[in-house]
């Protein structure tokens, strides 16, 4: 993503990178078919980390260097935490996070622990931790990475530049994404506007953000056509990645969506799941529950007629399978038994 180092407010001499961004982009022409459309699906598991946040992350701490911290921390569903455990590493800097309790996906816990950050599980829900996490960087105590850092959007951004560098310097007619805190949906919105104001691209897509329906505060906001949000005070959903109730940048995502003339909607877990598993078994394209929201949304606003016949649609897919594989198992029937022995094997090949 550093290819697009003018666009980024940052010391180049300082950079923190792993290599993130310039992920796949993939047409998705079996599924496509069936929706009578044109897909597209950008891979954001294909980040060293294993989802869209290295990105945020890269720039992030690049400037938390700039800036000369010591310590940095966030609250996080996961991902964030795993993220800025790896950079923070990689920089040599602290690194605290604060997560919910019991409700982490293991592959994440697993990366925050294993990069060395100082792991503190909350009773509570990722909205309180975030609170107490913005009150100790308020006191000083630490650099917050979270989403509501504007340098975090200025790497998030480069999402919007690789999709109209993918399409040749065109806009697609929708890019559809999964809504949590709500900082990627703005943050590619930003980056989609600067390209066109650099006259890089003539048209916009209508930026669509899909909500777990028990935690969808913005989709709620949007039905209302209001700018401000009634927090969901116990959110759930399968998808814990997006398991918020007072996203906190809910007035940039709606203002992205209404900009565009975008549209906003909620799915249930179980259409989240479905749409998971189909897309690993059609495209070969695995990733944690909360980014197949976008596709189950796209599924579901085809149905009702808000995306036409033929649009050319993006579907950002947020984060890897193996993120959470303890809904991966759960989802699928136990491997077969089989004894050592090959007529064995050949009667149960048979039995297909
Ligand atoms: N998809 C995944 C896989 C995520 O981890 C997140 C957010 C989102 C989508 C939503 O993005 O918050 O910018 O609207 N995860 C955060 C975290 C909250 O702590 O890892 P958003």
């Amino acid at each position: 993503m550093w290819k697009y180092k003018e666009f980024m407010p940052v010391d180049e001499s300082k950079i923190v990178t792993l290599q993130e961004g310039g992920t796949p982009f993939l047409k998705c022409d079996k599924l496509g078919q069936d929706l009578n459309i044109e897909l597209w699906v950008k891979v954001e598991g294909s980040n060293p980390t294993g989802s869209f946040k290295d990105r945020g992350m890269s720039v992030g701490i690049s400037k938390a260097l700039e800036l000369g911290v010591d310590t940095v921390g966030c609250a996080s569903t996961g991902n964030t935490s795993a993220s800025l455990a790896a950079y923070a590493a990689r920089a040599g800097l602290k690194c605290v996070v604060i997560l919910p309790s019991g409700k982490v996906a293991l592959g994440k816990l697993a990366q925050a622990m294993f990069h060395g950050a100082q792991v503190l599980s909350m009773d509570g829900n990722f909205d309180e931790a975030l609170e107490a996490v913005t009150t100790l960087a308020l006191e000083g105590e630490l650099y917050l990475l979270n989403s509501v850092n504007p340098f975090r959007l200025e790497g998030q951004k480069s999402i919007g530049f690789e999709i109209i560098d993918d399409l040749g310097w065109n806009s697609p007619d929708r890019i559809i994404l999964p809504v949590g805190n709500a900082g990627n949906i703005s943050a590619i919105w930003k980056g989609i506007c600067e390209f066109h104001e650099a006259g890089f691209m003539q048209d916009l897509p209508m930026m669509t953000g899909i909500q777990a329906q028990g935690a969808s505060p913005i989709v709620n906001a949007f039905k209302k056509n209001s700018l401000e949000i009634e927090t969901v005070e116990k959110p759930e959903t399968v998808a814990t990645a997006i398991r918020i109730g007072a996203p906190v940048s809910y007035l940039k995502a709606l203002r992205a969506i209404y900009d565009s003339n975008g549209y906003a909607e909620t799915v249930t877990d179980e259409e989240i799941l479905d749409a998971q598993k189909m897309l690993a078994r059609t495209e070969g394209i695995g990733v944690e529950p909360a980014s197949a929201a976008s596709i189950a949304g796209l599924i579901k606003l085809r149905e009702q007629g808000i995306i036409d016949k033929n649009e050319q649609i993006v579907c950002i897919v947020t984060g890897h399978l193996l993120k959470d594989p303890e809904t991966a198992i759960n989802a699928c029937s136990k491997p077969v038994k089989i004894k050592t022995d090959i007529d064995n094997l050949r009667e149960i090949l048979k039995q297909k």
